[in-house]
């Protein structure tokens, strides 16, 4: 894999990037981070991730010292270096810096932002025409009164965890329940179930990551007068379920065929798939209105 990697403003050498042993987002994961991605050229949905990003660090009281211009300078700077030909997948991860060796982030002065981009990775074609399988494990989702699912933390170790245990169940994607046994969201999607041509996903009440493509999907079918219910899930409810699919920026809607045992009928149902175009119709749309990165305009005209 090819990466391209700036660090505070600065291009940095991929072989050479290297963030302190005593940057505390090493040390013990305090940190925040996103993931944006270009599509055709052009940034998609910048300003929501970015407000996330100035969201998950206001809750974790961090500062951050840049603009959301200069991030997105950043990101176009570090895209135009990179020479990416396909789309591009871009990490902005910040850190609360160098401090003493102890957890308390009052020796930490200075944040560091460290941008890393790649080829976005691709799920096989397949899994959008015949499903993803998907399992219920046993780690649970971090409370909400905890590391709140809510931010998007530097410290994902619950949720690796989680999808260890998936893989270990043959399964692409983890189902994770809060500690009240309630279906919250994937390790790295939120996930939607389909009953009666009923739209439902776990409330944000659920500890889970208000994902963009989530907002997206839900904003649009409601536009669409499709039934849409924020609500409390249990694992019985998956038995009855018609349909489901996974949500994320990297890889759109994605339809799902198996929970654990369990096979769902058609795949990608009628529902999943109509979302699945409602969102790609919301992404050209999105699209329309962004510019295109300078260095590639010529190319996307
Ligand atoms: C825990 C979690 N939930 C949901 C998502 C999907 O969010 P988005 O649609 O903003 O990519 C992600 C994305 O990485 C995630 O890490």
């Amino acid at each position: 894999m090819i990466y391209s990697v700036s660090i505070n403003g600065v291009l940095t050498d991929p072989k050479q990037a290297s963030v302190s042993i005593f940057d505390h987002g090493f040390l013990f994961g305090d940190s925040v981070y996103e993931v944006v991605r270009t599509i055709h050229g052009r940034i998609f949905a910048f300003e929501p991730h970015i407000d996330r990003l100035f969201s998950s660090a206001q809750q974790i009281g961090l500062e951050i010292p840049w603009s959301r211009e200069d991030l997105r300078k950043d990101v176009v700077a570090l895209l135009k270096h990179s020479q990416l030909e396909e789309e591009a997948y871009v990490r902005l991860i910040l850190t609360r810096g160098v401090g003493e060796l102890n957890i308390d982030p009052s020796s930490c002065r200075a944040p560091q932002i460290i941008l890393i981009a790649k080829a976005l990775p691709r799920l096989p074609a397949s899994a959008y025409t015949d499903g993803i399988v998907l399992s219920l494990v046993n780690t649970k989702r971090n409370s909400k009164h905890a590391t709140n699912p809510g931010i998007k933390s530097g410290n994902y170790l619950n949720n690796v965890l989680a999808l260890m245990e998936a893989r270990k169940n043959k399964a692409l994607e983890a189902v994770m329940l809060n500690e009240n046994g309630f279906i919250t969201e994937c390790t790295t999607s939120n996930v939607f179930l389909v009953k009666d041509s009923k739209i439902l996903t776990p409330s944000l009440e659920c500890g889970l990551l208000a994902g963009v493509t989530r907002k997206l999907v839900l904003s649009r079918a409601r536009a669409e007068g499709l039934t849409v219910e924020e609500g409390f899930f249990k694992p019985e409810d998956l038995v009855a379920v018609d349909e489901a699919f996974i949500t994320s920026t990297t890889r759109d809607v994605v339809p799902v065929s198996r929970i654990d045992d369990r096979s769902l009928g058609v795949v990608p149902g009628p529902v999943t798939k109509r979302v699945a175009a409602l969102y790609q119709d919301e992404v050209k749309k999105h699209l329309d209105k962004d510019c295109p990165l300078p260095h590639l305009a010529e190319k996307t005209q």
